[in-house]
């Protein structure tokens, strides 16, 4: 395990792999950082969350419980995830039996301001800035709008 690059933040329980760095100010505990990760100010990696190896995490996003994301993706300014869809009609109030996962594979780029609903996400993804992702997303490819939808092939 490797020591970050602290600048002047506190953190409690998380684990943190080799030349991490966070910009301060950030809310960080409990989660798993790879090599190499990235953090911005102002973001907040709730606990049990895993980040992998040379990922970048910009700053204002929301990375909360029940997060797993792959390696070398970029999570752009204030994107946020999801782990409480309010599906008995309002936020599940501690209930963690009712929080749902999110998996983000390798590769997956999450545009500013987007909003990742619990769902897996595939390798090599584009997510538009603004969209919000409310499906499994299994084929590689760019994706945008809410409800975020496949706008055309990685390279085409
Ligand atoms: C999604 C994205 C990659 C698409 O780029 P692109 O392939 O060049 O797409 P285009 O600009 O040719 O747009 C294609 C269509 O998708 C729409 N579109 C593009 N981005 C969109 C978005 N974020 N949300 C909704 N629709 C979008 C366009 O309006 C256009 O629709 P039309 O054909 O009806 O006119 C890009 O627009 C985007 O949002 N990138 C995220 C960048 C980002 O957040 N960077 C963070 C670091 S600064």
């Amino acid at each position: 395990m490797g020591t970050p690059d602290i600048m002047k933040i506190s953190l409690a329980g998380a684990q943190f792999g080799a030349r991490v760095t966070l910009v301060e100010p950030v809310n960080i505990y409990g989660c798993v950082l790879g090599d190499d990760v990235f953090v911005g100010p102002f973001v907040e990696i709730q606990k049990g969350a895993r980040i992998g190896n040379r990922t970048r995490i910009q700053s204002h996003a929301f990375v909360c419980e029940l997060v797993d994301i792959g390696e070398d993706c970029f999570v752009s300014h204030g994107a946020k995830f999801v782990n409480d869809l309010f599906s008995g009609g309002g936020p599940a109030r501690g209930d963690k039996s009712l929080w749902m996962p999110t998996r983000l594979g390798d590769r997956v780029s999450i545009g500013t301001n987007a909003t990742v609903l619990p769902v897996s996400i595939c390798d090599d993804v584009v997510v538009g800035a603004g969209s919000v992702v409310t499906r499994d997303i299994t084929e590689s490819g760019i994706y945008a709008g809410n409800p975020a939808r496949k706008i055309r092939g990685l390279h085409d």
